[in-house]
């Protein structure tokens, strides 16, 4: 994990490496059972290189404790690892770029579980595994069962915490969904 992790700190494979301050690997436990993967780093998360730290991640962490889950025992990352300019949404060719740091995130730690937050991140990690699916509104809170080469996982997409944010609807929706976290361990 820690040539991984010198590997995105050193990264300039796309343009994202000339405006963002700095890279944002992830961060947690290696022996983590959950993996939650987002969308890309956003103003706080550049500033300190660290995931999930702004407002989305304080939401994120109520979530986690309000199903007993501390930061420490999950690994949180994202698919693209370094901030896109005014928080755009990142372009297939960055995901493209980026996408191989997080495959080798996922081998390393073998997850049980994968959270997926946000429809990029639910997009590229059930084609990853080549689970048929739907939109975000149709998939969301479903659990899916995969098999890869170190046995079981299951992927339970879920809406990205910043969009709770924006409409306080999802939040109840994110909360259940927690809630299926919780019963699927
Ligand atoms: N949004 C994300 O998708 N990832 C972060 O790290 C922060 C906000």
């Amino acid at each position: 994990m820690d040539d991984v992790k010198k590997s995105i700190l050193t990264c300039n494979k796309c343009d994202l490496a000339k405006t963002r301050k700095n890279p944002v690997p992830g961060e947690g436990s290696v022996h983590a059972r959950i993996m939650f993967v987002g969308e890309a780093p956003g103003a706080m998360e550049d500033a300190t290189g660290r995931p999930f730290v702004g407002r989305a991640g304080k939401f994120l962490d109520e979530l986690l404790s309000s199903i007993g889950l501390k930061r420490e025992e999950v690994f949180i990352t994202n698919i693209v690892k370094c901030r896109p300019p005014q928080n755009r949404d990142p372009t297939d060719a960055e995901i493209e770029a980026c996408h191989v740091f997080l495959d080798d995130q996922i081998s390393i730690i073998r997850p049980k579980i994968i959270c997926t937050l946000g429809r990029f991140a639910m997009n590229y990690v059930l084609d990853k595994f080549n689970v048929p699916h739907g939109s975000i509104t149709e998939s969301h809170g479903r659990v899916f069962e995969v098999r890869n080469l170190f046995g079981k996982m299951i992927i339970i997409p879920m809406y990205h915490p910043a969009a709770a944010l924006y409409n306080p609807q999802l939040k109840s929706v994110l909360e259940d969904d927690f809630k299926t976290l919780k019963s699927v361990l």
